[in-house]
């Protein structure tokens, strides 16, 4: 009998898995697989969410213009050019499906967010994986896989799950010998996080440029994961595509006051920062030395590899973090089965996880 075929590109398209949230009989857990943020919203930020609730009879404003407004006025950009969307995943998606289609490729660095190379199947076009060297993107072997079909090249920096992160005089040499028809996407969904006086945010080269989009998220330091709320800047042409073919009320009402109030709480985004600051040294060093292979993260995570040398696996690892209550990410789904990342949790958390390490390695 004849039946409802999809589009045969999307027949390997396999679901996006998110990190595990719960242990089969395990009450109290701390979830260190998604990297969010420890401290969850301010005070000020949980006020905004109760207040916003009055309103949700009514539909969403559809152009987000008080969020674009704050966004504008914090970052001191053109209101004109941000779009908002349900997660920067939304967004990343929208940009794949406006840009790529059949024989397109698009680029992605070898181990990057699971994100991006679902959008570009989604799209029907061929993700291209340009290797690293130590975990760390190559923008050279990037720049040697563009060729007459490349339509997009998806960076995040840092990096999701390496951690690392690109110089921004690397990036600018990148995007330079790019072709103009090349649109190049760099996720900044960890910036708040990164403490390197290398690294430099590339929004300011989205104003002359008409092949760069930044997205960013609310989802990490402003610890609004569940609300769902991201956002990009865009050159006027590409805002003007996604915004056609975006649906109108992707971002929420409650959402877009809350992401309001959490810009205007930068006390909460600081205190967030130094904790992790603070942390990540700590339990690196920590996972050094039980001997376990660090790479070093600009980031509220830190991925590690279990050595074979060592007598018992990632899985062995992870399982006997479960078993204290502590949830960390494997990384099967991304081809680094002796690995796990371990997002920076707040201070029981830490203290737990380095008691735990401290057994596991006695
Ligand atoms: C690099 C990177 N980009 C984007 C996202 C998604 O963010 P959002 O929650 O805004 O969709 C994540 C989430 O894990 C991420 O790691």
């Amino acid at each position: 009998m004849d039946k409802p075929i999809p589009n045969n590109f999307l027949n390997d398209l396999e679901p996006y898995k998110g990190g595990a949230s719960s242990v089969n009989g395990i009450e109290k857990i701390f979830k260190l697989s998604s990297n969010e943020n420890p401290f969850g919203p301010s005070d000020s930020v949980v006020n905004a969410y109760n207040d916003a609730l009055k309103d949700i009879t009514i539909y969403p404003d559809p152009s987000n213009k008080l969020l674009v407004s704050k966004l504008s006025e914090f970052y001191s950009i053109n209101p004109n050019n941000i779009i908002c969307g349900c997660g920067s995943d939304e967004i990343l998606h929208l940009l794949a499906r406006a840009y790529l289609s059949g024989n397109d490729e698009a680029i992605v660095s070898e181990n990057s967010f699971a994100v991006y190379p679902l959008a570009i199947k989604a799209s029907g076009a061929r993700i291209v994986r340009a290797k690293e060297l130590n975990f760390q993107t190559q923008t050279e072997a990037i720049l040697g896989l563009v060729n007459n079909s490349t339509k997009m090249i998806f960076i995040a920096n840092p990096n999701n799950p390496t951690g690392t992160m690109i110089s921004y005089e690397d990036l600018k040499d990148l995007h330079k010998k790019l072709p103009s028809n090349v649109l190049l996407i760099i996720d900044e969904a960890y910036i708040e996080y990164v403490n390197d006086n290398n690294y430099s945010s590339f929004i300011s080269l989205v104003e002359n440029n008409n092949n760069v989009v930044v997205t960013r998220t609310f989802s990490k330091a402003y610890g609004l994961a569940g609300l769902r709320v991201g956002w990009a800047y865009c050159p006027s042409e590409v805002i003007n595509v996604l915004g056609r073919l975006r649906i109108p009320f992707s971002v929420n009402s409650t959402a877009q006051k809350v992401a309001v109030a959490a810009i205007d709480d930068q006390k909460h985004i600081l205190k967030s920062i130094d904790h992790n600051n603070l942390w990540l040294p700590k339990i690196t060093k920590e996972l050094e030395n039980i001997g376990f292979h660090t790479i070093p993260s600009s980031c509220n995570f830190v991925l590690f590899e279990v050595s074979e040398k060592l007598s018992f696996d990632a899985n062995y690892v992870f399982d006997f973090l479960c078993s204290k209550g502590l949830i960390l990410r494997q990384m099967h789904e991304y081809n680094l089965p002796n690995f796990l990342r371990l997002t920076i949790g707040n201070d029981e958390a830490n203290t737990l996880l380095i008691e735990s390490l401290r057994e596991l390695s006695k």
